[in-house]
């Protein structure tokens, strides 16, 4: 299949001789793989997020299933999420056969509504069925499932509202596993995402704030977690184990060493790749200033430091999202429909039985959606040029 030639790229990782420096000398070691670079690696998000454990994983998915492993969320438990996600955020509570208690979301943020995690919460704590059947999925509603965990999302580089969902999650002692996979480096009320659960999770996909390839990486407080998650990642060896011991049913979720070179480059400058994505999306900010019938993106003011991941607009009800992303796909420049809502993929209607109108903020978003070319790297003239075609695909 030929690839097309877009004039702007969707995205593009921000590599420099440095990292690629990192990454030569490390293929020149006898360490590809369980060497020091993972360490200096984790090291790294010790000194900057300042949790007691971090541990690299190879991608976020992994890192968010190994939580659901430590958190001991098993066949039936109950997770609250979000369905205006990336679907991984659920996806790996499927993989422990548990069960996705979905909330609406913020029609401003796209984050998930802590009042109603909170109600979802009280209604499932209380056992009655009725009050619980407004939140278990309709192929699910007859079951019995014990509420384990919440598992908010930083949509797009945003923090989640974190003071009601942890006054919820310690109210009915429920683990708090955050999804950071979008927001290293951002901030809610002062502190840094990835702080405001048992776990915060991050990866480092090439489009991500930093990038490894592939990669993730766990950070938690909390000791007895921290050692199983690391287990888990190395085929469940745990601490004293040979190389051919297996304490428990473990994964190679490992980080190589050629991944973990090129993440402590990149988090050597992540402060300056951070600041040149928020000049790229001031940039966009400005330029789309006038443009009839584009939303730019939300900031709480609880949000005291936005990590830009992805620059989505959302486009007046009067125009069809996905006709406008296929006029400018044609015109060049590509575009993507971020999120569509995770109730809805095939295989959730299939198994859960969910149905268009269940989460309507997440339904309306998910069609007025749009994700413009985003990077770093973008200079001010492909910033203009995405303007002027948008504002022309939106006037014809
Ligand atoms: C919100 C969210 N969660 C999880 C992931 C999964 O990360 P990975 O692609 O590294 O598995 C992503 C990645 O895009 C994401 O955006």
């Amino acid at each position: 299949m030929a690839v097309k030639k877009y004039l702007v790229p969707m995205s593009s990782p921000d590599i420099n001789e440095d990292d690629q420096q990192a990454v030569l000398e490390t293929l020149q070691t006898n360490y590809l793989s369980i060497g020091p670079k993972i360490q200096t690696f984790e090291r790294s998000f010790l000194d900057f997020t300042g949790a007691a454990h971090a541990i690299g994983v190879n991608s976020g998915t992994a890192g968010l299933h190994l939580c659901v492993r430590a958190a001991d969320i098993t066949q039936g438990d109950l997770v609250i999420t979000t369905p205006f996600s990336f679907v991984s955020s659920t996806n790996v509570v499927l993989f422990e056969h548990a069960v996705p208690v979905f909330v609406d979301v913020d029609p401003g943020t796209g984050n998930i509504d802590p009042l109603q995690v909170k109600q979802a919460a009280a209604d499932i704590a209380s056992n009655d069925p009725g009050k619980m059947r407004k939140w278990l999925p309709r192929k699910y509603a007859n079951k019995n499932g014990s509420l384990k965990a919440i598992l908010p999302v930083d949509v797009f580089g945003q923090p989640a509202d974190y003071d009601l969902l942890q006054e919820t999650s310690a109210q009915y002692g429920l683990t708090l596993i955050e999804d950071s996979c979008e927001a290293l480096g951002a901030e809610y009320k002062h502190k840094k995402a990835g702080r405001f659960g048992d776990f915060g999770v991050f990866a480092f996909y090439p489009n991500k704030q930093i990038t490894t390839g592939e990669g993730g990486l766990v950070i938690t407080d909390n000791d007895s977690y921290a050692n199983i998650v690391r287990a888990l990642r190395n085929q469940g060896r745990a601490p004293g184990d040979t190389w051919l011991q297996h304490t428990y049913l473990g994964y190679n979720y490992r980080l190589d060493e050629l991944s973990a070179a090129l993440g402590v480059s990149q988090m050597k400058r992540m402060n300056k790749l951070l600041e040149k994505r928020r000049r790229v999306a001031n940039l966009y900010n400005t330029k789309l200033g006038d443009i009839h019938g584009v939303e730019k993106p939300f900031i709480s003011p609880n949000t005291t430091k936005m990590s830009w991941f992805v620059y989505v607009i959302r486009l007046d009800e009067r125009f069809d999202r996905d006709k406008i992303a296929e006029k400018l796909d044609i015109a060049g420049i590509p575009v993507r429909p971020y999120f569509l809502p995770i109730h809805l993929q095939p295989y959730m209607v299939n198994q859960f039985g969910y149905q268009p109108g269940d989460y309507p903020i997440t339904e309306d978003l998910g069609r007025r959606s749009l994700a413009l070319p985003f990077s770093g790297k973008m200079t001010e003239s492909q910033v203009d040029l995405v303007c002027q075609e948008l504002s022309k695909c939106l006037r014809d």
